[in-house]
């Protein structure tokens, strides 16, 4: 029974990060190796040479093969050892590895761990602000986090948690009550994918983008609208705009958050940040990533890190009983849908083992 759901697509890395230089990255308590072929297509298999466990990933690259380190065995793309130095370079099929499914956008290579007959590009959120460099400056960045990947979701899907956790994003002479009042929240199912809408009214931009951009202390619109998708890629539509102002005119700030796990508590956490406003002045590069990594780094991830201790060895958030708020609608949806979808895989997997035997 596997805790992960397969048939979905898991980010894996960064593009810059998959080179010729071979990149080893455990993901759903995986050890992959990842490189790229000659003509830069990438591979991800077994990072676990089958003869001693040598991981792959030490090895050396032979064209678009990948030989291992410790006694030479050399494995294909497929992951089939194709040159066994110690019987005449023949092949030998009982050594062959698993490999896996990748298909790269949006700057990232993405992983699908299940079935590859069933690997759908559709199925990935709509990330068109990563591709869209006419509007659009991207900045990304990266976190390892010591706790269950549906920590960060509950995290992303549940902003009341900002004014508590993230006193910078706080709007000048606003209180967390006169805050609260002004926002509208909704939440809705669409399909196996979740949707959170907040949006505030009638008060003035946060200090951060007043800052940013010279925004009057004047009531906008601020929109954080969240929209989740399986297992843990959420599409994040932020941003602040004045009347009559369209979203291209006000701030747009619209994010990728995609979410790995690496082991059941722990998890590589991708994101990727746009806007559309100074798109090319390095001063507000450095501002956004700071604001970035302040409340991602120093402000969520420890957090989650601490909830992720005081849980124990589990991910199982459930199993632990937590209360729950009115305001955790949309993550507990999330986590429905997740586990609905987990169990029916497990379900037809041991329904096709039963058919087999
Ligand atoms: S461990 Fe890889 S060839 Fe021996
Ligand atoms: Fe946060």
């Amino acid at each position: 029974m596997s805790l992960f759901l397969k048939n979905c697509w898991y980010a894996a890395a960064f593009s810059d990060e998959v080179s010729r230089k071979p990149l080893t990255r455990t993901l759903l308590d995986t050890p992959v190796v990842l490189y790229r072929k000659e003509d830069g297509t990438p591979v991800a298999l077994l990072d676990r040479c089958p003869h001693r466990f040598a991981p792959l990933s030490t090895g050396t690259l032979v064209g678009d093969q990948i030989q291992c380190g410790y006694h030479g065995l050399r494995f294909d793309t497929a992951g089939r050892c194709v040159f066994n130095p110690h019987n005449d370079g023949k092949p030998l099929a009982s050594a062959n590895i698993e490999s896996f499914h990748l298909f790269e956008r949006y700057g990232l290579v993405w992983l699908w761990p299940g079935d590859p007959a069933l690997a759908d590009p559709a199925l990935l959120p709509d990330f068109f602000f990563l591709e869209d460099e006419e509007n659009f400056r991207v900045q990304t960045g990266s976190l390892h986090v010591k706790g269950n990947y549906q920590l960060v979701t509950d995290n992303l899907l549940d902003l009341t948690h900002a004014p508590y956790l993230h006193p910078g994003f706080a709007m000048p002479g606003v209180t967390v009550a006169q805050q609260l009042a002004a926002t509208t929240t909704k939440v809705e199912r669409i399909g196996q994918t979740v949707h959170y809408h907040r949006l505030r009214n009638g008060l003035p931009p946060n200090q951060a983008t007043i800052d940013l951009f010279d925004f009057p202390v004047e009531p906008c619109e601020t929109r954080t609208h969240m929209h989740w998708h399986a297992p843990a890629l959420i599409s994040f539509d932020n941003g602040t705009r004045f009347e009559h102002q369209s979203n291209l005119e006000g701030f747009w700030f619209p994010q990728a958050h995609c979410i790995t796990p690496e082991t059941e508590t722990s998890c590589h956490y991708f994101f990727a940040a746009a806007r559309n406003l100074k798109k090319d002045d390095p001063h507000i590069d450095e501002a956004i990533m700071n604001v970035l990594v302040t409340a991602f780094r120093d402000q969520d991830e420890p957090m989650i890190e601490a909830v992720q201790a005081r849980m124990g060895a589990t991910g199982d958030l459930d199993s632990l009983k937590p209360i729950l708020l009115k305001t955790d609608t949309a993550p507990v949806m999330a986590r429905r849908i997740l586990k609905e979808m987990i169990a029916a895989e497990n379900d037809a997997t041991a329904d096709a083992a039963v058919a087999a035997e």
